[in-house]
């Protein structure tokens, strides 16, 4: 199915709040995504880097970067999921060095004129009518020598829960996108083609990691007295194993821009 359009999260903000933020989901992709970033990004810990965190939705993540005091950006298409992420920084950060800004990634060169340490886009090209141009669009905000912080949506671990959970139809009648009026991405990503675009933009890949590895597959009932510290631990140690790794909900990719 051809996506049409990027989907602005306008109507989506609270449920993405209740079902994402407010959970163990939320929680494990903060977790992978900061293990990944602190390993292999110098100075990510001490602060000091110029930050863009392009569809940054409610900015849960970036909160995480403000408490290290790093020089954030956060945009998005949406004003509703931008409202939302300032009121975040303003109860919980009100002194952080922010700029919001409200632009679809397509159009933020015309309020940007800097390059920046470090680009998040996570959890946005599965959204998006035309990833691999979007993507490309990106990059001229990262630094030479700067990294990407990749987080999409996989289409393998959709296709692998649909096939556990027994819901056929969908694979065999390759109907697994959503319509956008549900948290299900309307463009999962197929990983291969994701490396593939990242290769031909001369992005070197430092580390790859599967976010919710295994968490879906647990039933609801259990998932109520899970102890959470294991879960991280078990979720992190299997994140960069194959075949974990590959049959995750999400795939964190970080790259470095080649100077
Ligand atoms: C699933 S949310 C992810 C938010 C955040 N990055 C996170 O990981 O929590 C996707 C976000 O991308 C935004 N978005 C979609 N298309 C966009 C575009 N072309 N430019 C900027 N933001 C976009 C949506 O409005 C939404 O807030």
């Amino acid at each position: 199915m051809t996506v049409k359009q990027d989907k602005n999260f306008d109507n989506l903000s609270v449920r993405f709040r209740k079902n994402i933020y407010s959970t163990a989901k939320g929680r494990i992709r903060l977790n992978i995504l900061w293990r990944d970033l602190l390993e292999n990004i110098p100075n990510i810990e001490q602060g000091g880097l110029d930050i863009l965190d392009a569809g940054a939705g409610q900015g849960h993540f970036s909160l995480m970067l403000a408490e290290k005091n790093h020089h954030l950006t956060l945009s998005d298409i949406s004003g509703e999921m931008l409202e939302q992420a300032r009121s975040l920084f303003s109860e919980q950060r009100p002194n952080s060095d922010v700029r919001f800004i409200h632009a679809s990634v397509q159009n933020l060169d015309k309020h940007i004129d800097k390059t920046y340490h470090l680009v998040l886009f996570h959890a946005v090209l599965e959204w998006l009518a035309e990833p691999e141009k979007t993507l490309k669009e990106m990059l001229q905000f990262i630094k030479p020598g700067g990294y990407l912080s990749l987080m999409f949506y996989s289409r393998t671990g959709l296709i692998y829960q649909n096939l556990i959970r027994g819901n056929f139809s969908y694979v065999l009648n390759d109907t697994l996108s959503g319509k956008g009026k549900t948290l299900t991405p309307t463009n999962p990503q197929n990983p291969d083609d994701v490396y593939a675009w990242l290769k031909k933009e001369n992005l070197n890949v430092i580390t790859k990691s599967g976010v919710r590895v295994f968490y879906d597959g647990i039933h609801r009932e259990r998932r109520k007295d899970i102890n959470e510290d294991e879960l991280f631990e078990l979720e992190r140690r299997f994140s960069r194993i194959e075949p974990y790794c590959s049959l995750a909900r999400y795939i964190h990719v970080l790259c470095q821009k080649i100077e």
